[in-house]
């Protein structure tokens, strides 16, 4: 298994180009499933979770080709409706195929992706929305075994908390049901907004997204089309506290600051200079940060998957931060790697209490979820000696060319095979 070896104290400085959004990019490529014809995503990530994504659609009998950063998804004339266990295991967000494939042919069979690190992660809502929209749905063999002979009907659809992914599932299943559908208590992220725009220029009537009120008038089919995924706003924040925390000035380049408003008012707050453009953000590091309070929120709020990269920034603040996740629980599994280097942190249920220490010493330290490990890697670039991560195949599930990325910018990083 591959291992990050990190030499710490270097201060970042340059230009990062940021990728294309892994959390807007698989729902994305879900919806190749119910186009008549070829659906081209330009800036579509290189990732572990693209890559798996791509798998599963292959044996739904989507074929995909990549050339640079634009992939096509073509249909073939016999799908298939079951996902298995095999290729749904390795990633939750595999369940966004149930609503394509109910959608457009009547039936799904979809493994129940199981538990993961950052808690048990439902998929009852998922399931809810499908049966508001007309589907019987059973559980059995552990797989979610849904059915529509004669096509999904438009409903009503309430969320009773804010789920994305099952949003997103609602959202493409009432596109291909019969009459108008409504989603109360939607989530408003970003690459939900995307996948609505996509999914417009492929045929469909979606208005409200961006909005906790989405209506969808169903469609009878839908196109392919050509689409660029949002740029990734959980890699560009991840980025601008890496640059502020070593005391950098980075500039993130193809990146959308104003989905990153949340964190930029806190960046601010701990004292580092931002300065954001349409499609750029400078980030200058000054000095020791300032300790600052965050709760994490749905968007628009202080978005869950910066959370752990949050808590490495406050490890070296100068004071006591309070850091609150209110998403999931038992997602602060960097914290106990954290304090191997040499943090301080308090942890009680959801609240985190971390007192910034002066200096943060390089360990050996293992990477346990996708952001859990960004946050370790940041936390090296700022620690005294060399700290090496392990199980970095987390890391490659989200990030494009990390490595490369720091490097860039005067990172000591390496990558070591194994
Ligand atoms: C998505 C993102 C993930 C991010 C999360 C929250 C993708 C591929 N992943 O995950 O990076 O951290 O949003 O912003 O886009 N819940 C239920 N039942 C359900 C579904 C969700 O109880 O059927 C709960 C979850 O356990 C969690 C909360 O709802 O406590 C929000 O989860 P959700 O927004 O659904 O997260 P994902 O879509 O899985």
């Amino acid at each position: 298994m591959d291992k990050l070896r990190i030499e710490g104290g270097a201060r970042l400085k340059g230009r990062i180009a940021i990728s294309g959004a892994k959390n807007a990019a698989l729902p994305l490529m879900a919806t190749s499933l119910m186009a008549q014809t070829p659906l081209i995503l330009e800036n579509l990530p290189e990732l572990a979770d693209t890559a798996c994504m791509a798998e599963l659609l292959d044996h739904l009998g989507i074929s995909s080709h990549r050339e640079g950063q634009t992939v096509t998804f073509s249909p073939c004339s016999a799908p298939v409706t079951h996902a298995p266990y095999d290729i749904v295991r390795k990633m939750r967000a595999s369940v966004l195929v149930l609503g394509p494939l109910l959608a457009r042919f009547g039936e799904a069979r979809v493994s129940l992706p199981g538990g993961c690190a950052i808690g048990t992660r439902p998929v009852d809502i998922h399931i809810m929305a499908m049966k508001a929209l007309g589907a019987r749905v059973e559980l059995e063999d552990g797989y979610v075994l849904a059915t529509a002979p004669d096509g999904l009907k438009g409903g009503e659809v309430t969320f009773p908390v804010v789920s994305v992914g099952a949003t997103e599932n609602a959202l493409m299943a009432a596109v291909l049901a019969e009459g108008t559908s409504t989603l109360i208590n939607a989530a408003r992220e970003p690459e939900i907004t995307d996948l609505a725009e996509c999914l417009n220029a492929m045929g469909a009537k979606i208005t409200g997204h961006g909005s906790s009120a989405i209506t969808v008038e169903g469609v009878r089919s839908l196109d392919g089309c050509r689409h660029a995924v949002v740029a990734d706003r959980i890699e560009a924040g991840t980025f601008a506290l890496a640059a502020a925390m070593t005391e950098g000035d980075v500039t993130l380049t193809d990146c959308r600051p104003r989905h990153l408003e949340a964190l930029i008012t806190v960046l601010r707050e701990t004292g580092a200079l931002v300065e954001a453009t349409e499609n750029s953000l400078r980030v200058q590091g000054q000095g020791r940060p300032k300790p600052v309070d965050i709760t994490t929120e749905p968007y628009p709020g202080f978005a869950t998957d910066l959370q752990a990269q949050f808590m490495a920034m406050m490890c070296i603040a100068d004071g006591v931060s309070e850091i609150s996740e209110t998403i999931f629980e038992n997602r602060f599994m960097h914290v106990p790697e954290l304090v191997r280097m040499g943090a301080d942190i308090q942890v009680s249920g959801g609240l985190a209490r971390v007192t910034g220490v002066d200096q943060l010493l390089g360990a050996q330290v293992m990477a346990t979820d996708l952001r859990a490990s960004v946050s370790l890697v940041q936390a090296g670039l700022v620690a005294n000696g060399t700290t090496i991560i392990s199980r970095v195949y987390h890391l490659d599930r989200g990030y494009d060319r990390l490595e490369d990325k720091l490097s860039a910018c005067g990172a000591r990083i390496t990558r070591e095979r194994g």
